[in-house]
Order: structure tokens, then sequence, then C-alpha cells
């Protein structure tokens, strides 16, 4: 069962630990979860907090049937000049998320629009509902993606389908985009969160800092030339044989065993 925390007293999410695994639910549902400052910014303490919680393993980002999240909030923002908008940095938020050491999983329903499709970028996988709409529909607005969409989106779907995505503003199919490698599942709305949850709790069970390392070095796979990431997955290779879980993972295969993690 899981234990709601203190900090689920915030306004526009909540959060649950059930053991090693945190779910993090955008709590919005009037405005389709858009995500206003309040929300981000709660957002940010709760992951951060979560990061720095050695029982938690990993975390599950979530919203609700009908919308992960519909873009960032646009009656916040209709009447903001450039300058409102570099103040407020509400964009420095997804780069926060992305700098969260823990594997994060998005599981995402319905839409999951603009800025919500780039917090769901900005984590490590996404378990998606057949229902999940994605897209970057900014254009219909007047404005392009600002966290990050244009670069992620395309990374992730090639040039000329996020192109044409982004300015046309059409949305993506859940099948398409696990067709296409954005997803990493897609499963019927009843069952899209607890599938993320048992993903989540697989990578919960795999001993902690090489999970930490190995996200790292697949992260840099999208900043670095292929020179530099083979040479900076090699250091952190060699790292992980400080760990007293190398010495464990390793004995527990020559001795037949299951391995007992400790965590560094
Ligand atoms: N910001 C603020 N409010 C939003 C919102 C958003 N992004 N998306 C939906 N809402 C609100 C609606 O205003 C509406 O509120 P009221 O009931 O008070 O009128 C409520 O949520 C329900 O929305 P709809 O009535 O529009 O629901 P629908 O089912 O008819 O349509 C939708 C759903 C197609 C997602 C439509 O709401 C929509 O197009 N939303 C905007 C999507 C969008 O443009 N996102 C990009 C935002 S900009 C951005 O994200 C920039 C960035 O890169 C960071």
């Amino acid at each position: 069962m899981a234990k709601l925390m203190a900090e689920s007293s915030y306004a526009n999410i909540l959060v649950a630990v059930d053991g090693p695994v945190a779910t993090v639910t955008l709590n919005r549902p009037q405005a389709l979860n858009a995500l206003n400052a309040a929300l981000l910014g709660e957002l940010v303490e709760a992951l951060t907090k979560l990061d720095a919680d050695e029982a938690v393993r990993c975390i599950v980002i979530t919203g609700n049937e009908r919308a992960f999240a519909a873009g960032a909030d646009i009656k916040g923002m209709a009447d903001a000049s450039p300058v409102d908008m570099l103040k407020r940095n509400n964009l420095a938020r997804y780069d926060a998320v992305r700098k969260i050491a823990k594997p994060i999983i998005a599981a995402v329903s319905g839409w999951v629009l603009g800025g919500g499709c780039e917090l769901a970028m900005a984590c490590d996988m996404i378990v998606a509902s057949e229902t999940a709409r994605f897209g970057q529909p900014e254009i219909n607005i007047g404005i392009m993606p600002g966290a990050g969409g244009t670069q992620r989106l395309t990374r992730a779907l090639g040039k000329a389908r996020a192109m044409e995505l982004i300015l046309t503003g059409d949305y993506l199919s859940a099948h398409e985009a696990h067709a296409r490698g954005l997803v990493n599942r897609v499963a019927p709305p009843e069952l899209y969160l607890e599938e993320a949850q048992t993903l989540a709790r697989r990578i919960a069970a795999q001993p902690p800092v090489a999970v930490r390392l190995a996200k790292d070095a697949v992260l840099k796979a999208q900043d670095l030339s292929i020179e530099e990431g083979l040479d900076y997955e090699r250091r952190v290779f060699y790292l992980l044989f400080a760990t007293e879980d190398q010495k464990e993972g390793m004995a527990a295969f020559v001795e037949k065993r299951p391995p007992q993690w400790k965590g560094r």
C-alpha cells in the first residue's frame, strides 16, 4: 500500500511512496494539468527530495487518464513580455527534472502536449496509455516549443516527422510513438500506471550506484560525440569496480545465488 508523504500537502501534485518506488501525480485536473509556475516549482521540489531519499530508487511521474499535461499554462503567460518570461524562468524547471540522478518514468495518458510532452521527454522512459496523444501544438498559439521539444522530439523521431508535428501542431498516437521509439510500452488505460510502476520496481531492485551511473552514461549519448561518450562510459565502468555491489554481484554469480545489494 502506497504511503502518502507529508509533502503530499502540495497544492498541485500528490506524492506517494510504495517501498522503493515513488509516484508523483500532477494534480490540476480542472486545467488538464497545465504546467504553471506553482506546479513546476512543487514538482522540482518533490523530485529533489525524492532524489535525496536513499530509500527511493525509482520515480514515476503521472497525471490522470484524461491528461498527463496539456502544456504550459497558456492563461498564465498570455500577456507576458519576454522579460516576464525570462524572470519567471519556468523553462529551467525542465532542466532540473533532467538533472535528477534517479531514473524517472513518465506514465502518460490522454493529452501529452507542449510542455507536457517536453516534461515526459525530460524523463528517462515513457509508458503510455493507448489513449495518449503526444504533440507540440505551440504553433497553433503563435509560439514554438521552448522546453526542449525541438531538440528531444527531433532526436526521438527523426527530423522529418518532428518537423511535421512541430510545424502543423498535429498529434502523434501512442502506437506511432511506440513504433518510433519515443515510448517504451503502450498499455490499456486501466493498466498503464501499474505497468510503469512494475517497470520502476524492476529498476529499483537493481544495484543503485550502477543504475545511477548507467543512466548518466545513456544520457551522455545524447549530448556527446561518440568518442567522448565512449570515453565517459569507460571511466564510469571502471569506477563501478570500486563498489561493494560489483564485488557482491560477481561473487553471487560465481556462487550461484541471488545478490544482496548494499547500494555502495
Ligand atoms: N493552459 C491553460 N489551461 C488549459 C490548457 C493550457 N495549456 N489546456 C487546457 N486548459 C484548460 C482549458 O482552458 C479548460 O479550462 P476551462 O474549463 O476553465 O475553460 C480546461 O483546461 C479543459 O480544456 P478544454 O475545454 O480545452 O478541453 P478539450 O477536451 O476541449 O480540449 C485540448 C483539450 C485539445 C488539450 C485543449 O485544451 C488544448 O488545445 N489545450 C492547449 C494545448 C496547447 O496548446 N499546449 C501548449 C501550451 S504552450 C507550451 O507548452 C509552451 C512550452 O513549450 C513550455
